[in-house]
């Protein structure tokens, strides 16, 4: 390194990543820095592609250099993703996934689903590799919300392939029973048939796989949250007490199992359920609040249609809010992968 790349890199060691609360230096988020005629041109590797931060990057990496390194009058920024992987699931998975996040609900017909589509889906539009499970083994919704429920997964070399909708790669039982004869299945077999949803399909590599659960805190969600290596999971509620009360029981199904609580969705928020209810939810358990998504009769009927709204009408309140949910939880999705390793290595990203 030439002295002025390296002042340029010390300058750059002050710039703290705004949800991290680390310098970008040492999170080795900078790559490739040249330096021609008083540009200092390099890459910022972010740790996922849903992120809404760049301006803020943009501004801070300005201010520590422009000015203060001598002989640098402009800086060129790149930009590159890369989801640091999750390494509790090296080893005890053998999918090719960075994270693993799942979607669970206290009580019934919150929105799990719906969440897990658009939330899938607007991670998948941003640029990420983006896996979906239907964990409701025996009732599942997937196929019907990302509009492939005729669709049956084609087996090459002893794996199923997964469907791909929105960019995403679903696979639901959905796809291998017909609606008229619903699956039995209890205790061992419905384990194996969850397991069969990660270890039996072809996957490929992938940033976030997303497990859209069966609500409450019953025998398959605490199966799938026991025996699968998870980075974090979502809370979806309803604003009013009883769903509130009913999502307190999940959040502490994964405290018991020593998962991270990535924080608490408010879905259905508006004249009719009112509103707040998750977000004081979220304050006292001292877990993030992720956001609230509008009661809107166009999300419903983006899930009846197979069309989530987060890419068929993104410009909606609903289609923002899910948009701006995408963004943060892949933000905490990040922000719990670097603080669960034990010691944060220096080349963690990467
Ligand atoms: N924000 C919303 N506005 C309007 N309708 C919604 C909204 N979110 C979900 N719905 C509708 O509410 C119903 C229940 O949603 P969904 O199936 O996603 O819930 P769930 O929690 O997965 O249910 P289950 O517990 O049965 O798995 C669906 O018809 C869905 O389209
Ligand atoms: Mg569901």
């Amino acid at each position: 390194m030439t002295d002025q790349t390296q002042q340029v890199m010390a300058a750059l060691s002050t710039v703290i990543e705004p949800e991290l609360h680390r310098d970008i230096v040492s999170l080795n988020m900078v790559r490739d820095l040249t330096i021609q005629d008083g540009v200092a041109r390099f890459t910022i590797v972010l740790t996922t592609p849903a992120c809404p931060l760049k301006n803020v990057f943009l501004e801070r990496c300005n201010a520590a250099v422009i000015g203060h390194v001598p002989g640098i009058e402009k800086l060129d920024i790149r930009w590159d993703a890369q989801v640091p992987t999750d390494r509790q699931i090296h080893g005890r998975l053998d999918v090719p996934m960075r994270s693993l996040i799942a979607v669970a609900s206290g009580k019934g017909g919150v929105g799990k689903s719906t969440v897990s589509t658009n939330l899938a889906a607007a991670l998948a539009d941003a640029g990420a590799r983006v896996g979906l499970i239907d964990g409701d083994i025996l009732n599942p919704n997937i196929p019907t919300m990302t509009g492939l429920g005729f669709g049956r997964p084609k087996v090459v070399d002893g794996k199923m392939v997964p469907l791909e909708a929105y960019g995403i790669k679903v696979m639901s039982t959905g796809f291998l029973t017909s609606p008229d004869k619903p699956m039995i299945l209890r205790g061992p077999m419905l384990h194996s048939a969850i397991r069969q949803l990660f270890t039996d399909v072809n996957w490929g590599q992938l940033d976030y796989m997303i497990v859209d659960l069966p609500p409450g805190t019953g025998d398959a969600p605490l199966s799938l949250a026991q025996s699968f290596p998870l980075t974090g999971a979502v809370i979806v509620t309803q604003p009013q007490d009883v769903a509130v009360s009913d999502a307190l029981r999940s959040i502490a199904m994964f405290e018991t199992l020593n998962v991270p609580t990535l924080g608490v969705v408010e879905n259905m928020a508006g004249d009719f359920f009112g509103e707040g209810g998750g977000e004081k939810l979220a304050q006292q358990r001292g877990v993030p609040f992720l956001g609230r998504i509008p009661l809107d009769a166009e999300v419903r009927k983006g899930g009846d249609f197979g069309r989530p709204v987060v890419v068929t009408q993104p410009d909606t309140p609903a289609g923002q809010a899910f948009q701006k949910l995408a963004q943060t939880v892949a933000a905490r999705v990040s922000v719990v992968m670097l603080h669960t390793a034990d010691v944060i290595p220096l080349n963690i990203i990467g």
